[in-house]
């Protein structure tokens, strides 16, 4: 059985102090209430150590939302996947749209971050999804699957089992607009598809696939409910506890 994942992504927001009232809040939250996927904040490296403290480690995992391609170095202000490990974060979040838009990260670029993270024993969830003229285009099963292919196909099936893919189509993040239940469903099944022909149909049948973009509580249920939508990315609506614990609630 493929694990459900609802992961929140914070972006660039939060202090470090709100950012410790907020996983708190989704601690307490969790405890009460319970969940019945796995929980990951995914959060700014500053916040990384403080967040694993402050969550309880059986409830909830800790993500960053970046790292280095290069392993360690003179390289001015970037964050390796060494020191992300080094915190206590299990997972890191690569490849998001944001970070291929606004910091020119590459197919070439994101497969050497899988490999150093991944050599450093983090998980990743990575993030594939169309803009939206390649949508109206019709090109959007074109472009995730070669996003997959060209970052991560390199891998050996028993690496892979360490990915978690997160489809998110870039005109839906943050715009409030989200993809149909079943345009999302229908990209997830290209997705598994091109694993499986990749890895074999039980490889596909065990990789979490992930929705995102504009995600959240009114929509999380439909979503989820899709045979290939393992759970959600979620940005703006992960930065209040009863908003996360809304998309959460969806698996309960
Ligand atoms: P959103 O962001 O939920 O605010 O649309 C999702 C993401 O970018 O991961």
């Amino acid at each position: 059985m493929r694990k459900k994942i609802v992961a929140g992504n914070w972006k660039m927001n939060k202090t470090l102090q709100e950012g410790i009232e907020l996983a708190k809040g989704v601690n307490d939250i969790v405890k009460k209430n319970g969940a019945k996927c796995t929980v990951v904040l995914g959060t700014p490296f500053i916040h990384l150590t403080e967040v694993v403290k402050t969550v309880d480690a059986n409830l909830i995992k800790v993500s960053a939302e970046n790292c280095a391609d290069k392993a360690s170095g003179a390289y001015t202000g970037e964050v390796s996947a060494a020191m992300v490990k080094s915190t206590g974060a299990e997972y890191v979040i690569l490849g998001h749209s944001e970070r291929r838009q606004y910091y020119g990260e590459t197919d070439a670029i994101l497969k050497e971050k899988v490999d150093l993270a991944l050599a450093n024993g983090l998980k990743v969830i990575f993030c594939i999804g169309e803009v939206l003229a390649e949508r109206e285009a019709g090109k959007q099963n074109e472009v995730v699957t070669s996003q997959v292919k060209n970052a991560l196909f390199h891998l050996s099936a028993e690496q892979f089992a360490n990915i978690v893919l997160a489809y998110e189509p870039v005109w839906a993040i943050g715009t409030g607009k989200t993809a149909t239940s079943e345009q999302a469903q229908d990209v997830h099944a290209v997705i598994r598809a091109c694993v499986a022909a990749q890895y074999g149909a039980a490889v596909a049948e065990d990789t979490t696939i992930l929705y995102g973009g504009s995600c959240k509580a009114s929509n999380a249920k439909e979503l989820f409910a899709q045979k290939d939508i393992d759970g959600g990315l979620i940005g703006g609506a992960s930065l209040k506890p009863e908003d996360f614990y809304g998309i959460i609630e969806a698996y309960n």
